[in-house]
């Protein structure tokens, strides 16, 4: 199973990065450590000591530095050694990879492929607490399955019928029914209305709406989606097109959530989610992260028990079908990318 590499991946939630102490997290099969300095500045290394190869997550901060804590050498946040405790020189091979790291819209992003294509252009326009719209909640979750499966489900939202029926509740018509799709130059856009029903999350309620929800699914896994609930006869009225955010009735809200593969069969799940401030509160939004601590579990159950079964047998081909759409074009757009790269 092969990823892009020259691309931004989330590493984790800003506010979890305390100052001077370092984090580790397994990227792409490589150990990072990530630490930010008393400057507030982030910093990644290969976790790896060029000395005896301790972990430098072990090790101690020191202004911009880290210092491995086994025998006390000395690393920037280049990598370069500075200082090896009873020894004057210091050879050129001391030195360990370091890899291009941003702080953005509430996560740490690595970039995991050549340093000098590096370009924070690149980095999804997700939704975090930077922004004052959205009263977010987040979190993450850690999956024995490969990120590859997680693209898949996040890709074909038919499975909320299914997966979700106890969850989300979307009922048999929104299986039925086939979303629009728009190729995106880097990624897939999915968008669907679904007339004159109960808004979402509230299924029992007697109002009705025409619902509407588009989400962008990015390289090299972030999914980006809003949803709001509108007057019956406004999908119609704009002939099925976009609708303005600000004229939404209620139930405006926003997620972003993103998939980082750490081994080949392990990933780390990264999520937030809330309603837009004129559209709900704090006690809206904890209600919003219950639901999703229960869909993602119900996700997490079916996928992991999917990469057993085809980790029997890796060489079976899979069956798509009209639901397979964007999932077909995203990992073209990934194989591309790949083979590109090669
Ligand atoms: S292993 Fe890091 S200083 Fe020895
Ligand atoms: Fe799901």
């Amino acid at each position: 199973m092969t990823y892009a590499r020259n691309v931004w991946y989330v590493a984790g939630w800003e506010m979890d990065l305390a100052v001077d102490t370092p984090m580790a997290i397994t990227i792409l099969n490589q150990p990072l450590v990530i630490w930010r300095d008393g400057a507030g500045d982030v910093h990644a290394l290969e976790d790896r000591c060029v000395h005896r190869h301790a972990p430098l997550s072990l090790g101690r901060c020191e202004g911009a530095n880290l210092r491995c804590m086994y025998h006390g050498l000395l690393f920037g946040p280049d990598g370069v050694v500075s200082e090896i405790p009873g020894q004057e020189k210091i050879p050129p091979q001391a030195r360990v990879r370091a890899y291009p790291v941003m702080v953005r819209h509430s996560w740490i992003w690595v970039w995991m492929g050549d340093p000098s294509l590096a370009d924070v252009a690149l980095i999804p326009p997700a939704v975090g607490y930077d922004d004052g719209d959205y009263i977010l909640g987040h979190g993450q979750l850690d999956y024995d399955a490969p990120a590859r499966l997680i693209n898949d489900n996040l890709l074909d939202f038919s499975h909320l019928t299914y997966v979700h029926a106890a969850s989300f509740q979307a009922g048999p018509v929104f299986a039925q029914s086939l979303p629009v799709i728009e190729p995106l130059a880097r990624g897939v856009r999915i968008s669907r209305w679904t007339q004159n029903t109960p808004a979402q999350r509230a299924r029992s309620a007697p109002e009705l709406y025409d619902n509407y929800m588009c989400y962008d699914f990015l390289l090299p896994g972030v999914l980006l989606m809003w949803s709001a609930s509108y007057a019956v006869g406004t999908a119609v009225a704009l002939d099925f097109g976009v609708p303005d955010k600000g004229a939404a009735l209620t139930g405006l809200n926003h997620t972003s959530q993103a998939v980082t593969p750490m081994s080949d069969g392990t990933a780390r799940y990264f999520f937030n989610w809330g309603p837009h401030r004129a559209h709900g509160d704090v006690a809206m939004r904890d209600g919003m992260m219950a639901l999703a601590a229960q869909a993602f579990a119900e996700d997490k159950v079916m996928i992991e028990a999917q990469a057993k079964v085809i980790a029997r047998d890796p060489s079976r081909p899979i069956m798509p079908t009209a639901h397979d759409r964007a999932v077909t074009l995203f990992n073209r757009l990934v194989e591309r990318m790949v083979a590109q790269e090669a």
